[in-house]
């Protein structure tokens, strides 16, 4: 039997039970496949990684050693979070890179979308690579890749950019959640102790906030993405909006546009608000923010963010506007 393919068969993880049950048999496959083994799992917070490392640190404790790479493109308090959940909560052997600067050097003066994308890949596997080599005795590499992976793109779980990963470092794979679905990942890691907000959370891409400051990428510019999406994100927290809406973020072009502040002309950037519904991010529908909200949003990044003077809704639909803006 083919271990890469569904049995039709298979219930569907739909209940904290079935949960508990896929959770314990896969704790005694984990033992048996490892053994006393050595695992690496890069670790990025995001709910499919997140529930591959709490199922290892059920099944081999300290033997797993998670790497949470920050590349500087993750969104506020998100690395503190990985931190706080996995090293303070779960006692999980975490070890932790900032390597921020590296990326964002990298990445100066770097304008086309896809050459971002490459350095943002590239890098991040020379950063695990770094780390994987520092750990002796490691034969497995963890991996979050999940069903629609495997029917997308061949198993390799490209989008996380750590497709290269196992063959480069020689490592067998350790894919426990590799036949479910995004929303049986998410039953899974709510039965497994993960916070709400990470077993909810919405997708956020591999390369980060980094699609979202279009064009070469600035530390001044990000900051203003960072902050003002930490803003879009509380107020629709504080709107029941969150994990009802699909995908909702901020985006800061790169070009700036004419202000006035105090009398005085200014020349900053716009902040851009994008937020969508979709089943499987091949369409998109835009979400009828309420007026009131859009707003208070409003009121908030002009005064809150840095270098900002203009705020704009973005209304396009996929097709022919991509999610994403670049
Ligand atoms: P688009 O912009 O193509 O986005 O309509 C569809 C979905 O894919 C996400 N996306 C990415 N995810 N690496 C990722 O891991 C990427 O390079 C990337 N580009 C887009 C996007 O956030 C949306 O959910």
């Amino acid at each position: 039997m083919d271990g890469n393919v569904r049995p039709e068969s298979m219930t569907r993880i739909t209940t904290p039970e079935l949960a508990d049950r896929f959770i314990e048999e896969q704790v005694a496959a984990l033992k048996k496949q490892i053994g006393d083994g050595k695992v690496l799992l890069a670790l990025s917070g995001g709910v499919d990684s997140s529930v591959v490392a709490a199922l290892l640190i059920k099944a081999i404790g300290k033997n797993l050693t998670c790497v949470h790479v920050n590349h500087g493109l993750l969104r506020k308090g998100e690395a503190e979070q990985v931190i706080s959940v996995f090293r303070d909560q779960m006692d999980a052997n975490l070890v932790y890179v900032d390597a921020s600067d590296r990326f964002l050097d990298k990445l100066a003066g770097v304008s086309d979308p896809e050459q971002k994308r490459k350095i943002i890949g590239a890098e991040f596997i020379n950063v695990f690579e770094e780390e994987a080599k520092k750990i002796t005795g490691v034969k497995f590499l963890g991996q979050g890749t999940i069903y629609p992976d495997i029917l997308e793109s061949h198993g390799v779980k490209a989008h996380h950019n750590v497709g290269g990963l196992p063959e480069r470092l020689g490592f067998e794979l350790v894919e426990p959640v590799k036949l479910l679905f995004k929303d049986e990942v998410r039953v899974v890691g709510a039965r497994l102790g993960l916070p709400e907000s990470m077993v909810n959370r919405q997708p956020f891409p591999g390369p980060g906030l980094g699609v979202r400051c279009t064009g070469a990428i600035t530390r001044d510019r990000l900051e203003a993405v960072r902050e003002s999406d930490a803003i879009l994100r509380e107020e629709f927290a504080n709107a029941g909006l969150q994990g009802k809406v699909w995908q909702y973020f901020t985006i800061v072009p790169d070009f700036r546009t004419t202000g006035v502040k105090d009398g005085k002309r200014l020349w900053d950037w716009p902040v851009v608000i994008r937020a969508v519904n979709t089943t499987d991010a091949m369409t998109a529908t835009v979400e009828e923010v309420p007026w009131e909200l859009l707003n208070k949003i409003t009121k908030r990044i002009l005064s809150e963010v840095k270098g900002v003077n203009r705020v704009l809704y973005d209304l396009s639909p996929k097709p022919c506007a991509t999610i994403e803006w670049e």
